[in-house]
């Protein structure tokens, strides 16, 4: 039997808890063309949320494209990825999608790639970038909308992990571009997500920049108590295990409800009760204890690197029982003697530059709940 949580990949169909509130939101935008900018720390559950989104969306007979630009190192790259997703678009049989994409992107030579046994054709492209880029950027950016046009459906591009878009695009020329193609599509609902928040802040909320007001803002927040808990007792029955009443509670009260690193704990838990099928708040317990041991060499390694200031500020909010702070209140700074605000203002940019806490509503927490955990058993 398999486990039944995963982590570290997306959480797709019985693996993926609630969002049913983002779900409709996002649907019903997607379906009136609003673009939306979807904004959460690393690892909150965007990719999976977009993606049961797109597949919800695409039974109603919208055109959906997802574009992940984590894997998207150069313009070359972008453009050859986004002209995949638009082939795929374009379905049909391989002939037909060739001809299709022939017309909508002219300046492509497109390449037809034979994967595994001969079952799967995917098209790849070629295109000769000593030419002028700006004629096949506008063919590119038109195609969704030709495609929506033609078809009389709703489109939606997604671009996961769009911060990225800045370590290539010199200039800001090809964002530039982008919106002044994507303004004038009714059809088209574009959705931009990040983690990275002042990255994300600096694309969407400088005046100066492309693109500046764009679409709506949508953070998106942990899972609700209840419903996770219900989810996390759910999948352990599922598998035949008895679940003590306030396990799951436990649970999320030690991974402060985020998505992955509660999926993180329930899969070390089902691994380690699989026998037994029975996890008990003692289990949970001994549960974290083992994520801890396994993690300890880690966690020694990256509190090694600190200066002694970052480590100070650590312990601090480690020792504060919310799991967000304020971190400027003189209570916060007195309480664990930590100078002055100046003073810890470099320490902080350390550690958020190293991802080690993230602001989150204005205050910071951890990034790794369980990093939290360690710094508290091994300083207090
Ligand atoms: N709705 C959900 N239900 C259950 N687990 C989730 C959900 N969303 C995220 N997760 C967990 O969090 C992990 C990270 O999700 P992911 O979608 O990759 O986040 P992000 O794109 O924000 O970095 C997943 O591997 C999964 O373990
Ligand atoms: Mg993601």
């Amino acid at each position: 039997m398999t486990n039944p949580f995963v982590y570290g990949k997306v959480a797709r169909g019985e693996c993926f808890a609630d969002r049913e509130r983002e779900i409709a939101e996002l649907s019903s935008d997607i379906l009136s063309g609003q673009n939306v900018i979807l904004f959460s720390p690393r690892r909150y559950g965007k990719t999976s949320l977009i993606l049961e989104v797109l597949d919800r969306v695409r039974a109603q007979g919208v055109l959906a494209v997802y574009l992940d630009l984590f894997k998207v190192v150069s313009e070359e790259d972008f453009v050859a990825a986004y002209a995949k997703e638009i082939a795929r678009l374009c379905g049909g049989g391989i002939r037909a999608a060739l001809n299709r994409i022939r017309s909508l992107l002219p300046r492509l030579i497109p390449k037809v790639v034979v994967k595994g046994e001969g079952v799967e054709v995917e098209l790849e492209f070629e295109f000769d970038l000593r030419g002028a880029r700006e004629p096949l950027l506008d063919d590119l950016f038109e195609a969704v909308a030709v495609l929506a046009r033609e078809r009389e459906k709703q489109a939606v591009v997604v671009f996961d992990e769009f911060q990225e878009i800045a370590g290539w695009d010199e200039g800001e020329r090809v964002q530039r571009q982008m919106r002044a193609h994507f303004q004038h599509h009714a059809q088209v609902a574009y959705i931009f997500m990040g983690s990275k928040r002042h990255l994300m802040q600096d694309i969407f909320q400088s005046k100066n920049r492309p693109f500046y007001r764009f679409g709506k803002h949508l953070p998106l927040g942990k899972i609700p108590e209840e419903e996770f808990a219900a989810f996390i007792e759910a999948r352990f029955k599922s598998t035949g295990f008895q679940v003590e009443e306030g396990a799951p509670h436990r649970i999320l009260e030690i991974t402060e409800n985020h998505p992955y690193y509660t999926q993180l704990l329930c899969h070390v838990l089902w691994d380690r009760q699989r026998d037994e099928r029975l996890i008990t708040a003692d289990h949970v317990a001994l549960g974290v204890e083992e994520v801890l041991s396994r993690e300890a060499h880690a966690f020694h390694e990256i509190w090694e690197a600190l200066p002694l200031r970052a480590r100070q500020l650590l312990v601090a909010l480690a020792r504060e029982e919310s799991p967000q702070v304020e971190i400027y209140s003189t209570k916060f700074l007195r309480r664990h003697n930590l100078g002055s605000a100046s003073s810890v203002q470099r320490a902080l940019e350390r550690l958020l530059s190293e991802e080690l806490l993230e602001r989150v509503d204005g205050k910071y927490e951890f990034t790794d709940v369980f990093f939290k955990r360690w710094l508290r058993r091994e300083f207090t």
